[in-house]
């Protein structure tokens, strides 16, 4: 054994998904419960997992066994979609999408261009983050690139997996915040080159949406996605009825909103694309066909009036679905609180969102959706030891309707329905506590 190898073996209820599915109704043969298990883990991966009475001689000597024999363990909760400029600024009044750009984010993000405060801004984030539960986030930055600097050094110090990117933006935003064709391509350039692949982080070109890119500042977009073919496109389609109508207004040699993003190369396997609440049939068509992937956020589509996102639709067209908060239009940094929502959101439209096909979304569900599936997402060994330890009862509400649960699966729903970053007791990165709650 190198001295340098790190162990730790974790014992308590363990709750995940083995595989990810492709239909809805195979979730719970795939849903893994251990009352009473044990994980341990060397140098950040998992190299154990099942039960503590098969585990039990497995435990390293000199290990010291954590044990959490109330608490339910969960793989880290990943967010599929979130701004983080945006910390300040949730629950901004009365408007929808494109109006609330102009009036509350365009001015809040163009103070990032300060490296101060976005490390500020970065630090605050990445804490809040962990203090929720997610391990793993897919992040708009600002068209700044200390934005990404700040961001990404900030993930750095927890050794949090994280993708980011700067944000394109060359036209119908406010003028500190513009960048060009040119410099978009050759800031975005210098940053892959300093951030995908080292230690955890990944990189994401980011143009914000196609109503503030050029068409030559998206060929610029597709340009670059050629050259680093396994970096990621991250944007946003298909929210708001007058932001489609203003694409084909601003697109009109384009087929729709899709079709603008596809026909600049920027469609595919890492590509993933925020919302899509109102996609045409040829548009479901295209997502499948392109292997691209959907960030479902259901408190931002509520909060900014957007739409109820038909989640039955992507799976019976097959277009990969991952859960995002986008604060700042969403309202909770908390996966428990945007899995609230989500099932209201299916209540409204005669669906039903079950507990365990909730815990897939938040977690190999949105894994497979940022093409990380092989690394995080669930308890495998070999997987990436990012996990998180829930305390079911952490009012007294939620402990007297906990003592009422039929069983683990009524349990996890009235968790989700109910609870917030009060429920997180501690989060695990990369096999290393790095929050505890208080
Ligand atoms: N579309 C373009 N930019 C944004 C943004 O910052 N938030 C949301 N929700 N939608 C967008
Ligand atoms: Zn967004």
């Amino acid at each position: 054994m190198s001295s340098t190898t790190t162990f730790q073996a974790i014992r308590g209820r363990f709750l995940d998904i083995q595989n990810t599915v492709s239909q809805a109704s195979e979730i719970p043969s795939q849903t893994r419960y251990i009352a009473d298990g044990l994980l341990i883990t060397e140098n950040g991966k998992i190299t154990w997992f099942g039960t503590w009475e098969q585990g039990k001689n497995h435990v390293p000597v000199n290990v010291e066994l954590e044990h959490y024999p109330e608490q339910l363990i969960v793989p880290g909760f990943i967010d599929s979609h979130i701004h983080f400029p945006q910390t300040e600024m949730v629950g901004a009044y009365g408007e929808q999408l494109l109006e609330w750009l102009n009036t509350y984010t365009f001015p809040t993000e163009i103070q990032f261009k300060d490296k101060t405060y976005a490390d500020k801004i970065a630090q605050f984030f990445v804490e809040e983050l962990l203090k929720n539960g997610t391990t793993t986030a897919l992040v708009f930055c600002t068209v700044h690139p200390e934005s990404v600097d700040a961001l990404f050094e900030a993930a750095e110090h927890h050794n949090m997996r994280l993708i980011a990117g700067k944000v394109l933006m060359d036209r119908n935003a406010p003028e500190a915040l513009l960048d060009t064709a040119e410099s978009a391509y050759l800031d975005s350039k210098a940053l892959i080159e300093k951030w995908h692949g080292r230690g955890r982080a990944l990189y994401a070109i980011t143009p914000r949406f196609a109503p503030t890119s050029t068409p030559e500042q998206l060929q610029k977009a597709g340009q670059l996605k050629m050259e680093y073919p396994d970096v990621y496109v991250h944007t946003h389609l298909s929210e708001n009825k007058n932001e489609i109508a203003w694409v084909k207004e601003l697109f009109p040699e384009q087929k729709g909103y899709l079709d603008v993003y596809d026909h600049y190369g920027l469609t595919g396997n890492r590509s993933v694309f925020a919302h899509c609440v109102h996609l045409e049939e040829s548009e479901w068509d295209c997502m499948h066909k392109t292997g691209s992937a959907i960030a479902f956020c259901p408190t931002s589509n509520l909060f900014l009036g957007s739409g109820l996102f038909p989640l039955k639709k992507a799976w019976d067209k097959q277009v990969k679905v991952g859960l995002g908060t986008d604060i700042g239009a969403g309202t909770s940094f908390c996966q428990l609180q945007t899995l609230n929502e989500a099932y209201k959101v299916q209540q409204l439209q005669g669906e039903k969102l079950s507990a365990f096909e909730s815990l897939y979304h938040a977690t190999l569900g949105s894994a497979k959706a940022l093409d990380l599936d092989e690394k995080l997402g669930n308890f495998n060994v070999g997987k990436e030891a990012d996990f998180i330890v829930l305390n079911l009862k952490a009012t007294a509400l939620q402990q007297l309707r906990q003592s009422k649960a039929k069983d683990i699966e009524d349990a996890v729903f009235a968790l989700m329905t109910m609870g917030d970053d009060r429920n997180i007791h501690a989060t695990y990165i990369y096999g290393q506590k790095v929050y505890e709650q208080k």
